[in-house]
């Protein structure tokens, strides 16, 4: 049976048309140079997590510490709208900003750029700025520019249209990887969890620092209506509103130990225990699991190769397929388990939660695309978008701590009366005009599986796999 599924691997090829995965990421890990210093604190309150009682639903009231997210039509990539003003000027921009926890700083593609990788969201074009050199190494490729100092330029940031940050440091990309052109994004917008990087380039601490929020901290609920036209993707919290609608937090430390050696800044915390129960109810356990990064820039679960093809038997024992690039296959109606142990707060995935779509090539009809996927030999397992919806998480800077609420099953968003709702509705089961209803692709995803397919309600034309893995880890040059 494995060997038939194997022999199927070589005719047809499961790698996703567009995968973003750089498979040189560990010589980009070698050639970082920053070391890291965090230090681990004990953190109170970690423990299970309950979901209170009544808590099923929640109406958010959006003001500019609410922030919607946007969302791709594949549900793949969460951005912000980010605009950059100009003094007195009349042109200022907007940028739509990938969310990425997984990354350090922002940048913005400048006008200068003319490769694939800029060409499908405006560009940076002003010219009044003064720059230094600035150089990153995603896993992806390279991005290189100069960082703009906002005061020095004439120039401030806002979120949204209604948060302003008035002395950040941004960086302008003149060169920006290929990948990019599967996404309508004009850069990122890095979340980390350094506090202390240098060029003041840490938006929650500037943030604070210019009382512009209360706390430097923040919190991400991804999700988004089933409604396939819908771009609206969640909502990010900042400062002590980022506490408001999480209805009981365990909060867990993120780790001193770096997993990617020498890159600091990650929203990472140590992995005790990983088990799965697969569909005929198999529970094994996995030896060697080190630390999780939860990081929203990042579609899927990536884990090292090895560990990837690994939890995959676990689950569907050899009825899976894999290709030798990290993708797998398994069958669609598989159902099982995986449990996470983080550091004593037990987290579940139901196999639904991995399960993208099915594939219409011969020979793997009834097999579904798995959103999580092998990547490298590094040891760290990347958590991204498929695993942080179904939850309501705070990423706090001041401690240090990852936090993890139960996400209620339906949020209801009320925009302010005088903002344009209308970007933001789609959910369509409001009786309100201005407000959206937006509900998770996991509601209850801490008893498990009882879920529907996750994110997968578009339909998908044809062989092309509709999932696709973008991974942003970064290190600074
Ligand atoms: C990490 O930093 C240490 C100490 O500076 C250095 O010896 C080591 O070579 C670095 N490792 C990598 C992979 O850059
Ligand atoms: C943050 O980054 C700076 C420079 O990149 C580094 O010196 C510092 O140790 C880092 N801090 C933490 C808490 O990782
Ligand atoms: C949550 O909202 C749904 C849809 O509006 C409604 O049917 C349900 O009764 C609500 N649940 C609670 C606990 O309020
Ligand atoms: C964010 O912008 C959208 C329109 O782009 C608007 O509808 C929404 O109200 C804004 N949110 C906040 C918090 O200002
Ligand atoms: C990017 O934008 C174009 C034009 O608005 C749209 O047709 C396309 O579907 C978008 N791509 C993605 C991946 O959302
Ligand atoms: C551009 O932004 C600046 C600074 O926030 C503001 O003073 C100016 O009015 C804005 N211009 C336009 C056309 O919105
Ligand atoms: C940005 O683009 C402008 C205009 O094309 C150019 O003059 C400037 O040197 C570019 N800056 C960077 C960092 O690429
Ligand atoms: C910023 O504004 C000040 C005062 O208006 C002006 O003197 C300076 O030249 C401007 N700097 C840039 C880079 O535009
Ligand atoms: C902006 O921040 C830098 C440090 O990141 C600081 O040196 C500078 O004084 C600040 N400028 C203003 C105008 O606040
Ligand atoms: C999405 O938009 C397309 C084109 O405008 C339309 O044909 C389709 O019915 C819409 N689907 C939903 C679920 O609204
Ligand atoms: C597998 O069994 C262990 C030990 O009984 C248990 O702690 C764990 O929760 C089980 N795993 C799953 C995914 O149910
Ligand atoms: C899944 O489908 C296959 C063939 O369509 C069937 O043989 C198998 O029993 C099904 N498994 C489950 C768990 O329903």
């Amino acid at each position: 049976m494995k060997l038939w599924l194997l022999l199927i691997c070589v005719v047809v090829a499961l790698n996703p048309v567009t995968d973003f995965r750089v498979l040189d990421m560990d010589k980009a890990l070698v050639n970082s140079k920053k070391i890291s210093g965090r230090t681990l604190e004990t953190y109170p309150g970690k423990g299970l997590l309950h979901t209170k009682a009544g808590s099923s639903n929640a109406t958010v009231n959006l003001d500019s510490l609410i922030i919607p997210l946007k969302t791709d039509k594949y549900k793949s990539i969460y951005w912000v709208d980010v605009s950059v003003n100009q003094v007195a000027a009349t042109n200022n921009q907007t940028f739509p900003l990938l969310l990425d926890t997984g990354s350090a700083i922002a940048w913005i593609a400048n006008s200068s750029c003319l490769s694939d990788g800029c060409s499908r969201a405006p560009k940076f074009f002003y010219s009044t700025v003064t720059p230094t050199e600035f150089s990153l190494d995603y896993s992806s490729g390279k991005i290189s520019g100069l960082l703009v100092d906002a005061p020095k330029s004439n120039i401030t940031y806002t979120i949204n249209h209604s948060l302003v940050v008035n002395n950040f440091t941004c960086g302008l990309a003149g060169s920006v990887p290929s990948f990019f052109s599967n996404y309508n994004i004009s850069g990122i917008l890095g979340l980390s969890a350094n506090a202390s990087l240098e060029r003041g380039t840490n938006l929650l601490s500037q943030l604070r620092l210019e009382k512009a929020v209360d706390s430097a901290k923040f919190a991400i609920i991804l999700g988004s209506p089933d409604n396939v036209n819908s771009s609206f993707g969640g909502l990010l919290a900042l400062g002590q509103m980022a506490d408001k609608y999480a209805t009981s937090l365990a909060q867990l430390p993120i780790q001193s130990r770096p997993v990617v050696p020498n890159i600091s800044g990650y929203w990472m915390v140590k992995v005790t225990l990983v088990s799965a129960v697969s569909s005929t109810g198999t529970n094994s356990t996995f030896n060697g699991a080190v630390a999780a990064v939860f990081d929203t820039g990042t579609t899927g679960l990536a884990l090292p190769l090895a560990d990837a093809t690994a939890m995959h038997q676990m689950l569907f024992g050899n009825l899976f397929v894999a290709d030798n690039q990290g993708n797998y296959a398994f069958p669609c109606n598989a159902t099982g388990s995986i449990k996470f142990n983080l550091d004593g707060l037990i987290l579940d995935l139901s196999v639904d939660l991995i399960r993208a779509d099915e594939y219409t090539t011969a020979g793997l009809q009834g097999m579904c695309s798995s959103k999580m996927q092998g990547l490298g030999s590094t040891p760290n397992w990347v958590l991204g978008a498929s695993f942080l919806k179904n939850y309501y998480t705070v990423f706090d800077v001041d401690h240090q701590s990852i936090g993890f609420s139960p996400r209620v099953s339906l949020y209801s968003y009320i925009a302010n009366e005088n903002a344009n709702s209308s970007s933001i509705s789609g959910g369509g089961s409001s009786s309100k005009t201005s407000s959206a209803v937006v509900s998770s692709s996991s509601s209850s995803s801490q008893k498990s599986s009882t879920s529907t397919r996750a994110a997968g309600s578009a339909s998908f034309n044809s062989i092309l796999s509709p999932w696709t893995l973008l991974l942003f880890l970064i290190s600074i040059i």
